[in-house]
This record gives structure tokens, C-alpha cells and sequence, in this order.
């Protein structure tokens, strides 16, 4: 039997000429194709008549810079640097006919964004140009959630240009193997504040105050954040007036909650110390004790505290000082009038000898001289302990201090240093994701060298503060 379904036969099956024949679905495509383009067109017609470029943007700026949306030209302007830079890659002049680079002077136009380290090393292919770290076009863009690599391109292989540095060459990420143990406990560093205080002392259980009152003290009752406006409750300041160390090392409370306010005589430990102020045993003086202030200040408090008793009690003068301390059986001396100011001079030393070699001497590293008032030991309570990194005590407020300062309670030397270590921190913030400008998806505290580092010199000159623009130059829409 022969083949009908030969291949012939079949293609004749086919209708050739059915692209051509009219179809409904057919004609919407159609017309679909058209309206698409004429929408689009139409679009791109208003927004150049109405000087809008935002659709040839590639997405919405970050918060900060999100008023320049409609003025493209501020970042992507062909901006011609000055001075040094001029010639340098990042800063050749960001022209273009369908596309204009972002350059560095756009960015400098407002602000200063000083370079990191004068003795850093650029190899081809590192970015450090402003766009490569400060990401754009992603709506909300957080500039701590760049990239780790932006930092480890050098970190990781820390070179100077000229010299050694002394910092760890090796730093790929905040992880117990990527990142060094903080310097001040790496290289077993001590406290050297030069005031007395025994954590373990204040902090132990049934502490037993002069008055026979029993408390149990607490990290608070001497540390608060610096802008903490509670009175403090061994202090005798009232809030409103905050204390002031006659060194001048606690100022008015400021805004700031990162660190905790710098210790304070008068508002953390007179309500306790007063005492070893007191500085007549004779009972003259009932309550009354030395002004805590520079050993000058406290010798004049003394002499005028002596001559208005005497002024109140001329017999005073009659009365020796041993007199006063009367043993069993035995008459007084005979009483042998002298000047008033002698008499005084005698109660002053006396008085003196009392703080500077006692009550002072609690807390404090005194020098003494022979003829003159001693001196204090100026305090050294360090007020930052990183200085290469930032630290935000508000942001843990949810953690007990011993969660970090384990070693505070069991403290009895003011040499130790009670900060702490690298560990503590990696519990919650490592293996976070540093991709980039979006991390999402992360189950742990961010991680990026940004979150504890700054990278801008702040402390050169560079800085940028009063700026040149006029508001209508900001606000405009330049094409
Ligand atoms: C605040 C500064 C700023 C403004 C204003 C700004 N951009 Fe950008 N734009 C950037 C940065 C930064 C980049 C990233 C450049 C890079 O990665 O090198 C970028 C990248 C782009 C890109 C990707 C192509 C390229 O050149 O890398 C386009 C397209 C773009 N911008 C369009 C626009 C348009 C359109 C506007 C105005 C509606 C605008 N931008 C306004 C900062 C800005
Ligand atoms: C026309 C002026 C102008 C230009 C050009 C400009 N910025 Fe800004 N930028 C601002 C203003 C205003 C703010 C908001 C105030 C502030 O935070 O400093 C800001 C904010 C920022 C911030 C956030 C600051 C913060 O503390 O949160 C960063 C980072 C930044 N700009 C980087 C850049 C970079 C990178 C470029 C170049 C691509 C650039 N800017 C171009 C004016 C400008
Ligand atoms: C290697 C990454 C990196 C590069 C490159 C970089 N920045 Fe930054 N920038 C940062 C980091 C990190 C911060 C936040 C910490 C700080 O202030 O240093 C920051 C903060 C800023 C801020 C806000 C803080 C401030 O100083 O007020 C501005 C503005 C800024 N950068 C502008 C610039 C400009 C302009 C350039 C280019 C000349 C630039 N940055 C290049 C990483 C970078
Ligand atoms: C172009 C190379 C380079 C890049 C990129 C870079 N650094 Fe550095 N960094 C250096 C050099 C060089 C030093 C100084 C070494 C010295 O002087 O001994 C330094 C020092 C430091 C220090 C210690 C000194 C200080 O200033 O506190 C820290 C912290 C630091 N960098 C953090 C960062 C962070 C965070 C980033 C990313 C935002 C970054 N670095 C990006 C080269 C770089
Ligand atoms: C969770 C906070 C945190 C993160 C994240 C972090 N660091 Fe650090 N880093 C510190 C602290 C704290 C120090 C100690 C600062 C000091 O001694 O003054 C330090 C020290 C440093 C030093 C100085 C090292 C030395 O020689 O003592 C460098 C450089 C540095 N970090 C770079 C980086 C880089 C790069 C990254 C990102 C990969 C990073 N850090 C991530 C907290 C952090
Ligand atoms: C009686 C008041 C008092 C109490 C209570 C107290 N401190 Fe202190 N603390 C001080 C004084 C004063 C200093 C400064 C002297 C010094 O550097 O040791 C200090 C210093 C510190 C320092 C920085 C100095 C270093 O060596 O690390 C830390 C951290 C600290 N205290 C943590 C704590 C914690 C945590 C608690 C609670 C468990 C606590 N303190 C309770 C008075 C107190
Ligand atoms: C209970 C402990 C205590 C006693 C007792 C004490 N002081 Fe102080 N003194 C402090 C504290 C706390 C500070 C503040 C530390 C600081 O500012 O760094 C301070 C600061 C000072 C300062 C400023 C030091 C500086 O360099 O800034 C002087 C001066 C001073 N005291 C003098 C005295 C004199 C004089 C006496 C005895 C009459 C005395 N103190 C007794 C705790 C004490
Ligand atoms: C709640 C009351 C109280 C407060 C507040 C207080 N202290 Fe004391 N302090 C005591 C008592 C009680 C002792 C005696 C403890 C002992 O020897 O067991 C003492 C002892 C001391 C000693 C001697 C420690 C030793 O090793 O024997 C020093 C130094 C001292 N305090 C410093 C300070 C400083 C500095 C402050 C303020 C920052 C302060 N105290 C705040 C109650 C207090
Ligand atoms: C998440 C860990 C953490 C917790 C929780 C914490 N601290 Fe700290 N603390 C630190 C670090 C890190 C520093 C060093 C910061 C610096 O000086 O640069 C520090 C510094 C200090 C200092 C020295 C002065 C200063 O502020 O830099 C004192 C005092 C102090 N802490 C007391 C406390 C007290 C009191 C609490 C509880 C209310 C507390 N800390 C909770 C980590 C912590
Ligand atoms: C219990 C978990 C936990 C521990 C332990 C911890 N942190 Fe944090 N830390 C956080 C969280 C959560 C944030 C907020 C993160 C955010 O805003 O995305 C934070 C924020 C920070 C910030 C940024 C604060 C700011 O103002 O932006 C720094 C810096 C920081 N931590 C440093 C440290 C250091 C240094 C240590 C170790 C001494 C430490 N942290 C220990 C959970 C922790």
C-alpha cells in the first residue's frame, strides 16, 4: 500500500497566506505595540517639556539627597576640579553626550570628604572614589551598609607608603579570625586614672556606711550616660546644677548618651565621702567639712574657718591644742596666750596635716612638698578608651553592664582595666552579611566596618563647614 501522509501532501496543509488574514487577537497585539510606544514616548516628551530627567534615572536617591532628584546635573554635571587633584583619574572632568559620569568634585562641590590616611596606598583597581563606597539610586541608602570590601582592599594587606605602621596588617572581617583583639586589653594595657576606687569594695554585698546603714550599690549609682538628668543618688548636686571637679573634668551634662559622664566628687561620692572632709576632731566645727577643691582653696577655707571661731570665742586662743586631749588624773598645761594668728597658723597645720595625709589621700595621689601645700596628682580618668573605633552605650541599653564588664564586680585595683574583649562583641555581631548597600536576610547584629569605624579624617583640616551655595542654587532645576 502506498504512503499517503507523504510530506507534500502535508505542507499543503498549511495555509500560507494566514499572517495576512485579518484576526481580532492579531490586531490587539497590534495596537498594543503602538500604544506602548506612543505611552512611552509621550512620557519621555512631557517629562523633557516639563525639564523632568528622573525617567532616565536609575532609581530613587537616598533620603539625604533625595531633593536633588530633579537636578541630575548636580551629581552627574561636568564639574572641572581644582588644584591637585585636577589631574587625578577620579577627578577628570565627567562629561558625556548620552551618559555623564558621577565624579569626585560633584560630590566635593558640598561636601569635604577628606581622605582617609595620608600615608595610604592606592594600587590600581582599588575604588576609593566617592561612588564607591556611597552607593546611589537605591532609595533609602544607609552609608554603613557598604561593602566590607571597600575597607579590606586594604586592610587585608595593610600597606604605608612610607615607613611601618603599627596597626594589625591583616583585618578581612569582624570575626574571631578576620579582626584583632581590641589594643588596649591585646596589649595588656592598665588604668592609670590616678584617683583610688575599689570596684569590689563599693560594689560587695552589705556595705555598711558610717552611719551604720547597710546599702547595696549599684554600676548606676556612679555611671550614668553623660546626658542623664536624674539626680544622682549619693550626690549632693541637684540636677539643674551639675557638679563641677575643681579640675574642671565634668561639665554640664551633654546631649550625649553615648558614653557614660565623667566621675564626679560632688555628685557620686560626697553623699558617703564627706567625712573624710571633716578636719577638726575637737569638735569646733560640728558637720562642717573641707571644700572638695585644690589644696590653695581648701588652706583658705581652714584659715577662715579658725579666725571666726576665735573671733566668736577669743578663750579659744587660751586653750592649746594638746590640751584638749586630756588624760586621766592630769591638769592641763598651763595656758600660754599667744597672737591670734599664730594660734590660728597652729589649727590650720593641724587641721592639714589631717586631709592631705588622711582624708584626701582616700582617693587621691597627693605629692608633698616641704614648705609649700602639697599637690594633687592631676586625675587621668580616660574619658574614651578606643580611639580608633566608635562605641554607643544607648544602643545595648537592653544588656546588664556586667554583660559586658564581667570583671567589674571582683575589681580591687584601679589599674585594671574592666573593659570588654572582642568576644563579648562577636556574640551578636559577626557573620552578618556585608554585601553591600542591601543586607537583607540577616539573623545577626551588622557586622560591617562601618558600624564601629570612621573612614574620613576629621581631625586634618578638609573639613568642610560653611559651604557656598545659595538656596536657590540647591533647589532649581538645572539642564
Ligand atoms: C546625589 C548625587 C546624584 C544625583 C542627584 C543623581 N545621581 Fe545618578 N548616580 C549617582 C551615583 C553616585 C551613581 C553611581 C555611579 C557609579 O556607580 O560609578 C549614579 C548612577 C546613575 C546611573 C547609572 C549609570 C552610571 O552612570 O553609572 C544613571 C542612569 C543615573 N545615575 C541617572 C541619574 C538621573 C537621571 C538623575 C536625575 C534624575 C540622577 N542620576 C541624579 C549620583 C547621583
Ligand atoms: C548639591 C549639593 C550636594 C551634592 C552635589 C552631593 N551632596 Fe551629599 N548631601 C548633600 C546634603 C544637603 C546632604 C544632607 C545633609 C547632610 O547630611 O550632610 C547630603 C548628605 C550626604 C550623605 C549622608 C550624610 C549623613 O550624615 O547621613 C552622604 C554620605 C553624601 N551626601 C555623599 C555624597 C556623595 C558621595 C556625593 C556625590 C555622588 C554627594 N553627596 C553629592 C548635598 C550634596
Ligand atoms: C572606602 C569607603 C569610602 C569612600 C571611598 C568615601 N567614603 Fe564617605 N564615608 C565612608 C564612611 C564609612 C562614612 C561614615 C563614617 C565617617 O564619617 O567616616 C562616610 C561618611 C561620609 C559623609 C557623612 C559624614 C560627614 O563627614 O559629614 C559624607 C558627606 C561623605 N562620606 C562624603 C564622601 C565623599 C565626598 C567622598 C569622595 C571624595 C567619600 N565620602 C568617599 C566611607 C567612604
Ligand atoms: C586605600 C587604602 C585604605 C582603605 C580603602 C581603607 N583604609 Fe583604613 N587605613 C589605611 C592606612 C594606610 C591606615 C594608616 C596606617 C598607618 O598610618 O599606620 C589606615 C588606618 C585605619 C584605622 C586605624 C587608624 C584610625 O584612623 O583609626 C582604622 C580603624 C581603619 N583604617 C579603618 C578603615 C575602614 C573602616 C575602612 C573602610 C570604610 C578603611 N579603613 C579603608 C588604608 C586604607
Ligand atoms: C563591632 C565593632 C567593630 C567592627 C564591626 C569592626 N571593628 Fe575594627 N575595631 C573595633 C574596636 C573596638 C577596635 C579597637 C580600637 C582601639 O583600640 O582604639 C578595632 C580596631 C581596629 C583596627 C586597629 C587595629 C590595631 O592595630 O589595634 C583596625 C585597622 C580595624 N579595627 C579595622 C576594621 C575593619 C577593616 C573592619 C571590617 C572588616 C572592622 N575593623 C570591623 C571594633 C570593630
Ligand atoms: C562607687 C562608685 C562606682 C561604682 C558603684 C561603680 N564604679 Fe566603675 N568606676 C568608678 C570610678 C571612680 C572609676 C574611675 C576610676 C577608674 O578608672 O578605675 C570607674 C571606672 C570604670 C570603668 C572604666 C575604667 C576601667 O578600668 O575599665 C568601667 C568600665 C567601670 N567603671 C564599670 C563599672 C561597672 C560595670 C560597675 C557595676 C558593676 C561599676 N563600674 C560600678 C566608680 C564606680
Ligand atoms: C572619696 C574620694 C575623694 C576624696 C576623699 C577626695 N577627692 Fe578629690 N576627686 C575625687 C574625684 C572622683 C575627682 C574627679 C576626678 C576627675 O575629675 O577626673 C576628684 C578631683 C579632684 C581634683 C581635680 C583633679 C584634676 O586633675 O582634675 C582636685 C584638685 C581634688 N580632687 C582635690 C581634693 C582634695 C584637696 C581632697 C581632700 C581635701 C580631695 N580631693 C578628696 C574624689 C575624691
Ligand atoms: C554609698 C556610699 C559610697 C559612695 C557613694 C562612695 N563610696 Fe567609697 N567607700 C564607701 C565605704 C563604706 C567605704 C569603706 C569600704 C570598706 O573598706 O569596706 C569606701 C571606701 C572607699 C575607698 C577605699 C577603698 C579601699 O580599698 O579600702 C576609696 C578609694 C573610695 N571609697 C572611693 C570612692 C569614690 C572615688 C567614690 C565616688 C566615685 C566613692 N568612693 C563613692 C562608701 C561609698
Ligand atoms: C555591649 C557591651 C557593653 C555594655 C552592655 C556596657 N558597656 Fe560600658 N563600655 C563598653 C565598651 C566597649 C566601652 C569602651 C568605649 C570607649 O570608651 O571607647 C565601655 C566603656 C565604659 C566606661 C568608660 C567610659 C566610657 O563611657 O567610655 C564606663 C564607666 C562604662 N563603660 C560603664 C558601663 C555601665 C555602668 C554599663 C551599664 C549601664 C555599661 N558600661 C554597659 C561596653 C559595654
Ligand atoms: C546582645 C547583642 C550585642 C552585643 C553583645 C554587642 N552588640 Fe553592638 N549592637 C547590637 C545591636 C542589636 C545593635 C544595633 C544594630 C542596628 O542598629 O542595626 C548594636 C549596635 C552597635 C554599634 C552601632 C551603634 C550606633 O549608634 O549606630 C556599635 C558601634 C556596636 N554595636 C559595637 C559593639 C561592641 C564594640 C561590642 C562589644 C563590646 C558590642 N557592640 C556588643 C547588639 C550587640
Amino acid at each position: 500500500m502506498a504512503r499517503t501522509r507523504t510530506t507534500k501532501r502535508l505542507a499543503k496543509r498549511i495555509e500560507l497566506h494566514y499572517f495576512q488574514q485579518p484576526h481580532p487577537f492579531r490586531r490587539l497585539v497590534r495596537w498594543l505595540t503602538i500604544a506602548a510606544l506612543a505611552v512611552s514616548a509621550g512620557w519621555i516628551g512631557l517629562s523633557a517639556a516639563s525639564k523632568d530627567n528622573s525617567p532616565y534615572s536609575r532609581g530613587p536617591l537616598s533620603t539625604p539627597h533625595a531633593m536633588f532628584s530633579k537636578n541630575c546635573v548636580l551629581c552627574h554635571g561636568g564639574v572641572r576640579a581644582a588644584g591637585p587633584e585636577a589631574n587625578s583619574r577620579s577627578a577628570s572632568l565627567a562629561t558625556g553626550f548620552f551618559r555623564r559620569p558621577v565624579s569626585d568634585p560633584a560630590c566635593l562641590q558640598c561636601h569635604a570628604g577628606p581622605a582617609h590616611h595620608e600615608r595610604q596606598v592606592l594600587d590600581r583597581g582599588m575604588r576609593t572614589d566617592c561612588a564607591g563606597c556611597h552607593v546611589e539610586h537605591k532609595g533609602f541608602a544607609d552609608i554603613r551598609l557598604f561593602s566590607d570590601r571597600s575597607c579590606t582592599q586594604c586592610h587585608a594587606d595593610l600597606r604605608v607608603r612610607e615607613g611601618t605602621t603599627s596597626f594589625v596588617k591583616n583585618i578581612s572581617s569582624f570575626s574571631p579570625t578576620g579582626h584583632p583583639e581590641f589594643a588596649v586589653l591585646r596589649l595588656k594595657s592598665r588604668d592609670t586614672a590616678q584617683l583610688k576606687l575599689n570596684h569590689q569594695a563599693h560594689l560587695k554585698q552589705g556595705l555598711r556606711l558610717q552611719d551604720g546603714t547597710v546599702v547595696q550599690m549599684n554600676c548606676s549609682d556612679c555611671h550614668r550616660p553623660a546626658n542623664y538628668s536624674r539626680s544622682w543618688p549619693y550626690g549632693q548636686v541637684p540636677p539643674e546644677r551639675p557638679g563641677k571637679s575643681p579640675g574642671g573634668s565634668a561639665g554640664p551634662p551633654s546631649s550625649d548618651a553615648r558614653h557614660m559622664a565623667p566621675v564626679d566628687y560632688a555628685r557620686q561620692c560626697s553623699g558617703c565621702h564627706d567625712r573624710d572632709l571633716e578636719f577638726d576632731k575637737s569638735g569646733l566645727f560640728p558637720g562642717i567639712h573641707a571644700p572638695h577643691d585644690r589644696p590653695e582653696i581648701v588652706h583658705a577655707f581652714l584659715l577662715e574657718q579658725y579666725r571666726q571661731a576665735l573671733a566668736r570665742n577669743p578663750r579659744l586662743k587660751m586653750e592649746s591644742p594638746q590640751a584638749l586631749v586630756r588624760y586621766p588624773g592630769r591638769r592641763s598645761p598651763p595656758l600660754t596666750p599667744r597672737t591670734n594668728d599664730a594660734w590660728v597658723a597652729e589649727r590650720v597645720r593641724e587641721a592639714e596635716t589631717l586631709l592631705f595625709m588622711k582624708g584626701c589621700k582616700v582617693c587621691h595621689a597627693i605629692e608633698y612638698a616641704a614648705e609649700a601645700l602639697p599637690v594633687i596628682v592631676p586625675t587621668a580618668v580616660p574619658a574614651r578608651w578606643f580611639s580608633h573605633a566608635f562605641f554607643d552605650h544607648h544602643a545595648h541599653r537592653a544588656l546588664t553592664c556586667v554583660a559586658c564588664h564581667d570583671r567589674a564586680p571582683d575589681s580591687t585595683r584601679t589599674a585594671d582595666v574592666l573593659l570588654p574583649g572582642i568576644k563579648a562583641c562577636l556574640e551578636c555581631h559577626s557573620g552578618a552579611k556585608n554585601e553591600g548597600t542591601f543586607s537583607t536576610g540577616n539573623t545577626r547584629a551588622r557586622s560591617g566596618c562601618a558600624e564601629c569605624h570612621v573612614y574620613h579624617d576629621q581631625t586634618g583640616p578638609g573639613k568642610l563647614w560653611e559651604g557656598a551655595r545659595e538656596i536657590r542654587e540647591l533647589t532649581k532645576v538645572i539642564r
